[in-house]
Formats: C-alpha cells, sequence, structure tokens
C-alpha cells in the first residue's frame, strides 16, 4: 500500500510568515499544498510562482501546486522554474491532453483534479498517465468551507479503478478535511490529505496534522 501523506495547505497559512508556518509542520508532513487562484476561475486571489520560488529556498518539502486558474498552460513552465515538485490542473478548464503532457515534459509530477460537481468520468480518460488525482470535496476557490462527504463515492470508485488496472496514480482529497473525517477519507481509499484550517487554524498545527495522520492511519484498508 502507498504511505499515507499529509499536505497542510498554506492558503490556511499567514502569508507574512510562509517560513515559519512552514518550519510549524515541516516534520510532521511530507507534502504542502499550494493553491494559486487566478481571480477568474475562481473569485479569489492567492499566491503564484514568485512565492513558490521562496518556498523552494525555505523547504524541502514536495511542493503540491493546485492550479486553479482558467488558463494554466501560461503559467505551467514558471512553476516548474519556480520549484514546483507537482502541478495539478483542474478537468473544467480543458485542454486537458495538451496540458498533461506539458507538465510531464517540465519534470513536474502530473496531477489533475475535478470539482465536486464534476463526474469521475470526466478525469478517467487520462488515469493511466497522472501521478495524483485530486478529488475535490468543496467547491474551490476558499478554504475554510465544510466537506461534501458524497465525493468519498468518487474516491472509492477511482480506488477501484487504480487498484484493478493495476495504476500508480495516488488519490488526494481537498477541502474541509479534519480529524473528524480523515478517517472517512482513508477509508474510501484516499492517500493524500490536504488540510489546511484544521492545521494552521489549530493552535499547534503540528499536533493537529499528527492527529489528522493518526486517524487516517487507523481507517486505511
Ligand atoms: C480550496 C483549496 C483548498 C483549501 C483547503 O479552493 O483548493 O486547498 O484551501 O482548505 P481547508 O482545509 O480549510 O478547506
Ligand atoms: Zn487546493
Amino acid at each position: 500500500m502507498r504511505p499515507l501523506k499529509i499536505a497542510p495547505s498554506l492558503l490556511a497559512a499567514d502569508f507574512a510568515h510562509l517560513a515559519d508556518d512552514v518550519a510549524r509542520v515541516a516534520n510532521d508532513v511530507e507534502w504542502l499544498h499550494v493553491d494559486a487562484m487566478d481571480g477568474h476561475y475562481v473569485p479569489n486571489l492567492s499566491i503564484g510562482p514568485p512565492v513558490v520560488a521562496s518556498l523552494r529556498k525555505a523547504t524541502d518539502l514536495y511542493l503540491d501546486c493546485h492550479l486553479m486558474v482558467s488558463d494554466p498552460g501560461s503559467l505551467l513552465a514558471m512553476f516548474a522554474d519556480a520549484g514546483a515538485d507537482g502541478i495539478t490542473v483542474h478537468v473544467e478548464v480543458g485542454d486537458t491532453d495538451a496540458l498533461l503532457g506539458r507538465i510531464r515534459d517540465l519534470g513536474c509530477k502530473v496531477g489533475l483534479t475535478l470539482e465536486p460537481s464534476t463526474a469521475l468520468d470526466a478525469v478517467l480518460p487520462f488515469i493511466d498517465r497522472i501521478d495524483t488525482l485530486l478529488v475535490m470535496s468543496v467547491k474551490t476557490g476558499f478554504g475554510g468551507q465544510a466537506f461534501i462527504p458524497e465525493v468519498l463515492d468518487k474516491v472509492r470508485a477511482a480506488r477501484r479503478i487504480i487498484d484493478d488496472r493495476g495504476l500508480a496514480c495516488e488519490i488526494e482529497i481537498d477541502g474541509g478535511v479534519k480529524a473528524t473525517n480523515a478517517g472517512d477519507c482513508a477509508g474510501a481509499g484516499v492517500d493524500v490529505i490536504v488540510a489546511g484550517t484544521a492545521i494552521f487554524g489549530a493552535a499547534d498545527p503540528a499536533a493537529a496534522a499528527r492527529e489528522i495522520r493518526q486517524h487516517a492511519q487507523a481507517s486505511r484498508p
């Protein structure tokens, strides 16, 4: 079985003290989830390649860049040059075949994601050529929203397909995840758990990450 990974979402960190917040969780997590928003695909603006470049100097952790942007093609090289380890694009923006190929060519891990309202069928044609399938458990745009439990059906279905075909793709979940539902996520077949508010909103982010891991680990199939 793939090792469980915890990926704190920096969207919930203090942008004026990012390196400090990263240092607080660094010993207890495998990835950092970097939410890039363009104010167009989603009605919110966040961070982009210059911040990824600064993070790259501050940490060796895997930088998992989630592009909530309408035109990811114009940004892929900038994210790769800045030091992204993985780049995830939304199937909803289209041109998926070409985008995934370009991410691969740039030497990054290839991620594909879908909104809660999008059926799993939309990503299945690409499932054998991606490293990460990111299942959104909130509508993209903002941190701190409530987890949508119905998306776990998609996780279960994806898990079956990936296992039946012996694919390497990891399943990641993002949005509203906390200690109380991390077990359900892991039980459904999630490998990578993103959590923003539940980690950086806690008084002790490292302890919060450990607690999420404990609940998830205990429920893994
Ligand atoms: C939502 C982002 C998520 C979000 C997670 O648009 O992609 O990564 O920040 O934050 P929480 O865990 O607070 O829902
Ligand atoms: Zn995200």
